[in-house]
């Protein structure tokens, strides 16, 4: 590919030290529809590694500044990038779900999750607070501040394209860090909107850089000295690499990867309300979510007539390109996402489930151009099969029975990731024992596993994450570190521990 094939509206180019700028690479990559592959967005810069570094750099100068502009400051320049973004909700929605698949009812949701968290973050310029404690000594002042680390390194997967990249941008820059941002080679557009919009609210030059392109980006965000905190969202296989990358110059490391969330519905939910959480939860952003109710456990007494409606209301599911009124699931992300889900319908068959609803790629009409995957639904599913243990990432839900809460609560804790869980019952007491005997970082009652919101900790346990948490304060805790200052006004030594009396 060429970029003279291209017109100026649709070459993308990388975004460094407040100008756009091509890779020295020459090469571009192309972004297309995934709900008609004909039509492409645009092309983006395939990165090199010293592209990379050039940003790294740039971001590093933009540092010595960027920490020492007051909190509040910070902020404003983000309370403007959120407004400009509520302003154009709706353009960035449509450029989301062209890039991304997604309904536009849910990529609008996606932009509103940015904004949201832009707002919310943008509050914590005048707060970040830290603590003010008596010494055991006398005349003797203690306090702790939270200082910024300085270059964080930001990957961020496509099923979130503006969202996600939000949650780590913008907490990194209140508290004074700088950026580089390599965003999913397949939602690059979103990343552009975003970033555009923090240059235009005043964000300075070099502060948030963006390098599109593949994994040598990424090696280089997660190698290079300069970086000291490294933010990802993606596969467990990747975060595993990416801490890996990071480990020998002990970077600060915060990772968000896979999940194989349950719902369980007991005996005594009720039942429409559970169907419909389990739709929505299964199969909103075509299962694509890292908190997708991808497993369903259902009490045997109400297991059949679970099934039945669960069925019922996931066939009536309206497949389509996203863009279209009245669609309510749209394609895959990719064609090797695709293949994914259609991998483990195969491998859910040869297991011995029973495949209830869906299992085909749709390819004929208007499909033909997308990629597109019925809404499945496997039943009587063991525990131990690799479908109800491994993240699909599509429209895939397996649901299984159990006799009690207890086993429900053992199949639910009892695969590798921790992310989100939930329960269906009108039982306080079961309700608040699953809430606390479920090992996963989000729990909801009489609601799905998808739909958490800003301003508290998103995030999961064992294979899920690596105990940090984001959105919420907590984010503040993976982009800023703690001092804690002493100041001694009594005018002779005074040793703390020592001088007891
Ligand atoms: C993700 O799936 O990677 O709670 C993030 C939710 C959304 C965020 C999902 N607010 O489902």
């Amino acid at each position: 590919m060429h970029p003279g094939e291209y017109t100026a509206q649709t070459v993308f180019e990388n975004f460094m030290d407040g100008t756009w700028s091509a890779s020295s690479s020459g090469r571009l990559f192309e972004n297309r529809n995934p709900a008609n592959h004909d039509d492409v967005i645009g092309v983006f810069q395939e990165s090199t590694a010293d592209d990379a570094v050039r940003a790294i750099d740039a971001a590093e100068r933009a540092y010595a500044d960027w920490r020492l502009v007051p909190a509040p400051r910070r902020a404003e320049m983000l309370f403007r990038a959120a407004q400009l973004i509520a302003d154009r909700k709706e353009q960035f929605a449509r450029d989301m779900t062209r890039e991304m698949g997604k309904v536009l009812e849910e990529t609008r949701g996606d932009v509103q999750e940015a904004i949201d968290m832009t707002f919310f973050m943008a509050g914590e310029g005048r707060r970040m607070y830290g603590q003010t404690v008596p010494s055991e000594l006398r005349d003797k002042f203690a306090m702790s501040v939270r200082q910024p680390l300085g270059v964080c390194g930001v990957i961020t997967p496509w099923n979130f394209p503006m969202a996600i990249p939000s949650w780590k941008i913008v907490p990194a820059l209140v508290c004074g860090n700088t950026v580089v941002f390599k965003p999913s080679s397949l939602t690059p557009l979103s990343a552009v909107n975003f970033v555009k919009v923090l240059a235009e609210a005043g964000v300075p030059p070099g502060v948030v850089n963006m390098v599109t392109g593949g994994p040598e980006v990424g090696t280089v965000l997660s190698t290079h000295d300069a970086v000291k905190v490294v933010s990802f969202t993606g596969s467990t296989a990747v975060g595993r690499l990416v801490n890996q990358n990071a480990a020998p110059a002990f970077k600060k490391v915060h990772l968000e990867m896979g999940g194989k969330n349950i719902v369980i519905v007991m005996d005594d939910a009720q039942l429409e309300l559970a169907v419909e959480g389990c739709v929505w939860g299964g199969f909103g952003t075509t299962g694509q979510r890292c908190t997708a109710a991808s497993r369903v456990v259902v009490h045997e007494k109400v297991h059949d007539e679970f099934l039945a409606e669960f069925s019922r209301r996931v066939k009536a599911l309206r497949v389509g390109d996203g863009a279209i009124d009245g669609v309510q699931m749209g394609p895959s992300i990719s064609e090797s996402q695709l293949e994914t889900v259609m991998r483990y319908v195969e491998i859910g068959r040869k297991e011995g489930a029973t495949l209830v609803l869906g299992g085909h790629r749709l390819q004929e009409h208007a499909y033909a151009r997308g990629w597109f995957h019925e809404p499945t639904i496997f039943a009587d599913v063991q525990p131990s099969m690799r479908i109800a243990r491994e993240e699909i990432f599509g429209p895939v839900v397996s649901v299984m029975r159990c006799r009690s809460l207890a086993e429900a609560i053992d199949i639910g804790n009892d695969v590798e990731y921790g992310l989100s869980a939930s329960i269906y019952t009108r039982d306080i007491n079961k309700a608040f024992a699953a809430m606390r005997d479920m090992y996963t970082g989000i729990f909801y009652v009489n609601a799905p596993t998808i739909g958490a919101e800003v301003h508290l900790p998103f995030g999961g346990t064992k294979a899920t994450g690596n105990g940090h948490r984001e959105a919420g304060i907590a984010a503040l805790d993976v982009f800023s570190e703690w001092k804690s200052i002493y100041v001694d006004f009594s005018g002779r030594l005074q040793r703390a521990q020592i001088d007891t009396e």
